[in-house]
């Protein structure tokens, strides 16, 4: 093998060594290199030489090795499927491992240089935020409770919740039990601004707020946009936005604006908004031992796009705006450790409380209206830990 040829194989593929103990016999590795001849070459392949097996991975399709062990008799197999799933370092392309070049970036000459010149998130660097958290007390652990917002939240004391996460009503028309979902917009932003003033101020130094947001496209309201500046103006630091694709085409196709002309058409939407906030810092202090994202979900959520069929239940809880259990799941998993306190001031039938007490976090859900109130308490009584 040319020198050339060798430097391309380091390129191409990632080499680990399979310790066999003893010699493989020729039938067992024959048997092996069956199945792997039936596997694409350029995603990977095995070589033997004496007791040594070397494997070249590119491009694993874990699913299908699984399926490969299942079957196989030999216990060789089974430990190089092992090996191979025990390698954590890998990207996600397609549902499938990827092991070279995943982590290759654009390169930027002098990139912290350059960062530095342009400073972080200059607009939060005067805030007066206090870095001492408060504990929650206890009689608002675990607990929902009907109210108004505003007025529960101003009985909590400052820095005492880990992360919010909710869907305000979107004024869209909605027939919610207790809130009039028609205001004036500028009534609207007022009294929402009112519950998110108590939200940054009882959020814990290096907390997060989440905010779930549907845009009233027909009214020409970018409500994510105006409420992405209220939390700017108020100093928290901007820390990502997440696309929730619903693919859900159920929007009018008989809208057209002005059909077929360029003077006013209107354009349609499948997705929704998520915008992601942090108070003072954005890097949040836990223990290791509560983490509890695999290494698959992590890579996968990152990617700032979710594909998340919007919630089918609605009719069953009697609530007209409810979003799906996996959507809070991804977001209390991927943004707070396990026995963080997770608050939805906006609960609704409590999907964000139902979702943070199935995965072991503390919750304090509150809504206005007390049938909501009940029906989020029942689904509560309903889970099986
Ligand atoms: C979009 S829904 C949230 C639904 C929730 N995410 C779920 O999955 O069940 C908004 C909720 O805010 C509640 N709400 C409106 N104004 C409120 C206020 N001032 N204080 C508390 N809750 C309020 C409504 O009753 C409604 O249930």
């Amino acid at each position: 093998m040319t020198v050339a040829s060798v430097s391309n194989i380091q390129d191409k593929y990632k080499e680990i060594d399979i310790q066999c103990g003893s010699i493989v016999k020729n039938s067992e590795f024959e048997s092996i290199l069956k199945t792997f001849h039936q596997l694409k070459r350029s995603d990977l392949f095995i070589t033997k030489n004496a007791d040594k097996l070397k494997l070249y991975l590119h491009t694993v399709d874990i699913n299908e090795l699984n399926e490969i062990k299942k079957e196989s008799q030999f216990q060789l197999m089974d430990q190089i499927i092992d090996e191979i799933q025990k390698i954590g370092s890998y990207g996600l392309k397609d549902g499938k491992r990827l092991f070279v070049g995943f982590n290759k970036e654009r390169k930027v000459l002098d990139r912290k240089s350059k960062e530095e010149k342009r400073t972080r998130y200059f607009y939060t660097k005067d805030n007066q935020f206090s870095e001492i958290n408060n504990i929650l007390p206890e009689k608002f652990v675990n607990k929902i409770i009907c109210g108004d917002s505003q007025e529960v939240l101003s009985l909590l004391p400052d820095n005492c919740i880990d992360l919010i996460f909710t869907s305000p009503p979107y004024n869209f028309g909605l027939s919610y039990d207790k809130q009039n979902d028609e205001s004036h917009w500028e009534e609207y932003f007022i009294k929402l601004f009112n519950v998110f003033s108590e939200c940054i101020r009882v959020l814990k130094y290096s907390g997060r707020i989440i905010v779930n947001v549907q845009p009233l496209f027909s009214d020409y309201i970018p409500s994510h946009h105006i409420i992405s500046n209220y939390f700017i103006k108020n100093k928290l630091i901007w820390k990502g936005e997440i696309l929730w694709e619903k693919n859900n085409y159920n929007c009018k196709y008989t809208a057209w604006g002005s059909y077929k002309s360029p003077s006013s058409p209107y354009l349609k939407y499948t997705w929704e908004f998520l915008e992601i906030f942090a108070k003072g810092n954005l890097r949040k202090q836990g223990l290791k031992e509560n983490i509890d994202i695999t290494p698959d979900e992590f890579k996968n959520w990152v990617f700032a796009k979710w594909s998340i069929a919007p919630e089918r239940n609605m009719k069953q809880y009697h609530h007209p705006a409810m979003f799906p259990e996996e959507l809070a799941r991804r977001v209390i998993k991927l943004f707070s450790y396990q026995d963080d306190i997770i608050l939805d001031p906006f609960n609704g039938v409590g999907t964000t409380s139902l979702v943070a007490k199935k995965n072991q976090r503390r919750f304090l859900g509150i809504d206005i209206s007390e049938d909501y109130c009940k029906i989020a308490e029942k689904r509560l009584e309903e889970i099986l830990l």
